[in-house]
């Protein structure tokens, strides 16, 4: 680590998912106004950063996933005035606002995309990935795509476009072309755009799916492994061969120049450790900070609807492994929750008789390791996944495409539903419970998606008036970075990495140590540390219970405790 720290080694960072925030108008859909209304609430909550899902003009195939114009606000959210205003009003507390940076793909109603498909030799023609069918086939026919790759979007990565008898690649849904970075024009017209919101006085980017850049060009076939209709095409575009050098030529033509602090943080599916050191290295300038997926990955089998049980150990062992492989060079960012993953509480902790303690505990765990927090909307105050009735209740292209084309393969309706309920994006993306009024306080009209029934216990009002709320923990947790140097700083050592139930480690900066202790379990745990004694006098900086239990030479812990203990080293 440096000898003088960046600034979000201390700083929290909050996502704001506009179309489930607060809606102004009363359309169902959140907005800008609503975010602006609503900015009293974030502030008290103590988060400096603001990060907010894309508001830019689209098709909303993809709820904004997919763009058609970069410099537009959708008018669903507002438009440029309201964002400069939500921007000042942040500015005027504070706070920074960082957006999200769409561009491994355009909408397919994106000007670009539009002129691209328009002839062959458009110029456009090659800022998206355009190739004939796989020789030998009948063009538009099964199997003639160029490649055999899976899109995450079910079905294949390739849509036959008749006029020109080509075929475009697209990662995510047939809406969403991706750009092909490897022309020199394509990259100087998004860092173009990004300088643009910059000098529009935003304060960084969090950036989609960015290890997806870049692509090997050759386009080999992937994988088909047993039971799969697809092959795997991740080798050719997850940390592709060009990837390092594409972001150190974004970060040399849109954020040398500079003089403001400023946030990047690249979305990086599959990405390594070794890999993350390289990406966040802050003398490779590249990015700040990434997402790695590996923790949300370890209760899920083949597939990301195959639910598997979590074990513990392991979660713990990839933690334990990203904290040390990035603490000497690299930056990590801590989550558990996003727009895409469903309810932390739901899938980590006890969403039942439990929900306070271990939406407590998984906060304390998480926000206690080196790094920056991201904290989704939501999460703060334990919201939990929705137990949607049927497919009609969700609205997400992800879940919607899974459903039809599994049911199209022959599985059977009930385990594909299941599967869905735990695992589908809509859990995360019901709208934000405010408070006991219809709809929960985000709209006077009725929501694009059903809100979580649960609101009239688990809302913002209720939490912000009782001290001991999940929002007052986590409030107290996001101060505690800014006030302990040793929360944001301090090395991690990991401890008792085989024990099934208990989380334990020690976080250390001279002169303090701390020491942070979970039970993930609803049952009472032991623990025994060689290095008990030293805490017996110790400070409890922070818990999800009374105080904390200390019988002969071990901790008793109760189901879900979670406690963090400071000493001075002597
Ligand atoms: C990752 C985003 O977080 C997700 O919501 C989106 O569907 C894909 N990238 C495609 O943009």
């Amino acid at each position: 680590m440096a000898s003088d720290p960046a600034w979000w080694t201390r700083s929290t960072v909050y996502q704001i998912y506009p179309r489930s925030f607060a809606d102004s108008n009363g359309d169902g859909i959140g907005d800008l106004q609503g975010i602006v209304s609503r900015l009293d609430y974030l502030e008290a909550l103590g988060v400096d950063v603001l990060w907010l899902s894309p508001i830019y003009a689209s098709p909303q195939d993809d709820n904004g996933y997919d763009i058609s114009d970069y410099q537009g606000i959708d008018p669903v959210f507002g438009t440029l005035d309201d964002f400069g205003e939500l921007l000042a009003s942040v500015h005027q507390r504070g706070m920074k606002l960082v957006m999200d940076l769409v561009v491994n793909h355009t909408s397919d109603e994106h000007p670009w995309f539009v002129e691209s498909r328009s002839s062959r030799d458009n110029p456009k023609r090659d800022w998206y990935w355009w190739r004939p069918a796989r020789p030998g086939t009948e063009a538009g026919s099964p199997g003639a795509e160029p490649t055999n790759w899976g899109s995450f979007f079910s079905g294949p990565t390739w849509t036959y476009d008749e006029p020109t008898d080509e075929y475009y690649m697209h990662l995510f849904s047939r809406k969403q072309p991706d750009l092909n970075w490897e022309n020199p024009d394509v990259r100087a017209a998004v860092y173009e755009m990004m300088r643009w919101w910059l000098d529009r006085g935003v304060d960084g980017f969090r950036m989609d799916v960015a290890n997806m850049l870049s692509k090997d060009v050759s386009l080999p076939d992937g994988l088909v492994r047993p039971g799969f209709e697809f092959g795997d095409g991740w080798p050719s575009f997850i940390s592709g061969p060009r990837i390092h050098e594409f972001l150190a030529e974004m970060h040399a033509e849109v954020f040398a120049g500079l003089d403001r602090p400023f946030l990047t943080v690249g979305e990086m599916p599959g990405v390594t450790v070794d890999d993350a050191a390289l990406f966040t290295d802050p003398a490779r300038r590249e990015v700040d900070m990434v997402f790695q997926f590996e923790h949300v990955g370890l209760d899920r089998g083949t597939s990301k609807w195959d639910a598997v049980r979590l074990d513990l150990t392991r979660l713990k062992r990839s933690f334990n492994r990203w904290q040390l492989g990035l603490a000497d060079i690299g930056w990590n960012s801590l989550y558990w929750d996003n727009h895409d993953q469903p309810r932390a509480v739901s899938r980590f902790g006890d969403d039942g008789e439990h929900r306070v303690r271990s939406a407590k505990l998984l906060a304390t765990v998480l926000y206690l390791q080196r790094g920056t927090p991201y904290v989704y909307q939501g999460d703060e105050l334990g919201m939990t996944n929705t137990p949607f009735a049927s497919i009609d209740e969700y609205r997400d292209i992800e879940t919607l495409r899974h459903y039809r084309s599994a049911l199209a393969a022959g599985a059977d309706p009930r385990v594909v539903m299941a599967a869905i309920a735990v695992a589908s994006r809509d859990n995360a993306r019901t709208p934000m419970q405010w408070d006991t009024t219809p709809h929960a306080g985000f709209s006077t009209g009725e929501p694009w998606i059903g809100v979580n029934p649960n609101f009239v216990d688990v809302n913002a009002a209720a939490e912000l008036a009782d001290p001991s709320s999940v929002f007052q923990h986590y409030r107290r947790l996001i101060e505690l970075r800014r006030t302990h140097a040793v929360v944001a700083l301090g090395d991690y050592r990991p401890l008792l990495a085989d024990d099934p139930v208990v989380f334990a480690f020690h976080r250390r900066l001279a002169p303090d140590e701390l020491l942070v202790m979970a039970n993930f379990s609803g049952e009472p745990a032991n623990a025994s540390i060689d290095d008990v004694e030293v805490w017996r006098d110790a400070e409890l900086l922070i818990s999800n219970d009374d105080g904390f239990t200390m019988i002969d030479d071990r901790f008793a812990l109760r189901p879900w405790e979670a406690f963090v203990l400071r000493r001075t080293i002597p």
